[in-house]
């Protein structure tokens, strides 16, 4: 199923109106895997031309697929997820060879993803609309109402990043299909190899030609270019802070839904469940070695459990599994490239040089970074408020709760944050007064369910996602006013 989208030597195609095309020019970027800089493939370096035939495709095919009824399209999306899970084991491969995913959980993003899409089929059919009286507004009589639906917004440009590339894809793209929309995928690099197998999945399943399109180049050619086409009518983007602000700045009149990073919160008061907490901690900063828009970036522990906490955590971060995916299901692997393993080394530098304890890890080989705790960070060091996107979490300690929340507040950041406390009243407390989307009591940060809102506020994004909250975020209401005449 998969040979169309790459030639012999293998250079990948992108989908452009139900065919698997080359880029008008022959340029070629290579995509090696970060495991053993093996070369899995080229993807074309799309032009400024190539992008403008993509969008007319998508244009045109959006009109005709918004009269494909609701059932059809979830027929379509039904599908998609059984070819998803068929193609499970080959697509796994893809995605662990491309961002040195273990295994398992790449095989996790793959069923997940299947689910994703079965429930938004699901949940667009059951979607209804309204019809509001006239009447319950002052002064108006009962011979008014409005029938209120849903119509698509046009073409919708998905951008997703390299950490969950078929799970971010698909959330950008199933919502869509069923509201009405055409989409263009624009893949992370790192991550369109993945991306592209994607689209194949969704074309076989039946998304009919132009309906699914895919661009694949380098941002720094075509990135502005794309983000501003006038064949573009809506912009979701998951991917960094920096990219994102960028596309916020230079787009105009074109709805944005935007997930961004992180520097989520574990705020540990003095009667959490140690062993609770340390277990979340663990998974929610080390898993996918922290490559995570939701693992859990800092801890703001009160004293008078902060020794205690840090012991067990380093307990546990011993065993924690290290190296490479294709030889065990490793929790902290590579990292994505040598850039990211450098920049978290600076931080840790950062943080060594102005005096924050080590408690384990720093150590490096290649992209691998062993996992890594300090403890006695402060607010004066790098690592109290930018997002490593490594296996590197910062101890601060407070003296309370409201110590606590002032820290965590006073991030640019507000994706997520945890709580971990016995004591309900504390839980709402600190709940209230926290600046970000989601507050989990007792739980790390982590995005699933995947039918609940997902949001980040300040510099962690706009909109909500959510299967619901994303097909209402791609859509808009049309009104139709019946206005009987009076008797
Ligand atoms: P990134 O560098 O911002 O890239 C994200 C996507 O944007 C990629 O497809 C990238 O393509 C594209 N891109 C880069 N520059 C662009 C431009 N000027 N115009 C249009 N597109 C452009 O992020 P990443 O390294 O892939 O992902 C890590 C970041 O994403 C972290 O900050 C993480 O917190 C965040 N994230 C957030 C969420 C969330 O839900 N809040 C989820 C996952 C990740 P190229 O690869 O071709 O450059
Ligand atoms: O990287 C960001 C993902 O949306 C996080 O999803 O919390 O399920 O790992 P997750």
């Amino acid at each position: 199923m998969f040979n169309y989208i790459k030639d012999e030597n293998r250079g990948f195609k992108n989908l452009m109106n139900g065919e698997w095309i080359d880029g008008i020019s022959s340029n070629l970027i290579d995509v090696n895997s970060p495991l053993d800089n093996s070369l899995l493939g080229r993807v074309p370096a799309m032009t400024k031309e190539d992008v403008d035939l993509v969008m007319k495709t998508a244009k045109d095919a959006q009109k005709k697929w918004n009269s494909v009824t609701i059932s059809k399209r979830a027929e379509i999306l039904y599908k998609s997820a059984e070819l998803l899970l068929e193609n499970i084991d080959e697509l796994a491969e893809v995605m662990m060879m491309e961002i040195a995913k273990d295994r398992k959980s790449c095989k996790s993003e793959i069923s997940r993803t299947a689910d994703f899409i079965k429930f938004t089929a699901d949940t667009a059919k059951n979607l209804t609309g309204e019809s509001i009286p006239g009447d319950s507004f002052p002064g108006f009589k009962n011979n008014k109402i409005s029938i209120v639906k849903r119509e698509p917004i046009g073409v919708v440009l998905a951008i997703s990043p390299f950490n969950y590339p078929i799970n971010l894809a698909a959330s950008k793209i199933a919502p869509a299909l069923m509201a009405g929309n055409s989409v263009v995928l624009k893949p992370s690099t790192q991550g369109s190899l993945s991306g592209l197998h994607l689209a194949r999945i969704f074309q076989q399943a039946g998304v009919p030609s132009g309906v699914l399109n895919t661009i694949t180049g380098r941002s720094s050619e075509i990135g502005d270019y794309i983000t501003t086409h006038k064949g573009i009518n809506f912009i979701n983007f998951t991917g960094s802070t920096e990219v994102g602000k960028r596309i916020s700045k230079i787009t105009s009149m074109v709805p944005l839904l935007m997930e961004l990073g992180g520097k989520d919160a574990a705020i540990v008061l003095e009667d959490a469940d140690l062993e609770l907490t340390a277990n979340n901690i663990i998974a929610g900063a080390y898993s996918y070695s922290g490559q995570r828009c939701t693992a859990v970036k800092r801890v703001l522990v009160v004293d008078k459990l902060a020794d205690e906490l840090v012991k067990k955590l380093k307990e546990k971060i011993e065993k924690i599994t290290v190296g490479n995916p294709l030889e065990a299901d490793a929790d902290v692997v590579p990292l994505i490239s040598s850039k990211a393993a450098d920049f978290v080394c600076e931080l840790i530098e950062d943080a060594r040089e102005k005096g924050a304890d080590l408690v384990i890890g720093g150590n490096r080989e290649g992209n691998l970074i062993y996992p890594t705790l300090f403890d006695n960070v402060t607010t004066d060091m790098r690592l109290a408020w930018e997002e490593p996107f490594g296996p590197v979490l910062p101890i601060i300690r407070v003296k309370d709760m409201d110590e606590a929340i002032e820290i965590a507040n006073r991030s640019e950041y507000g994706l997520q944050s945890s709580i971990f406390t016995e004591n309900i009243d504390n839980a709402f407390y600190v709940a209230d007064k926290l600046e970000v989307g989601t507050v989990q009591v007792n739980n790390k940060t982590e995005r699933g369910p995947d039918h609940f809102p997902f949001l980040g506020v300040k510099s962690s994004g706009m909109g909500t996602q959510g299967i619901r909250y994303s097909i209402e975020s791609m859509s808009r209401p049309k009104a139709t006013v019946i206005n009987l005449r009076e008797r």
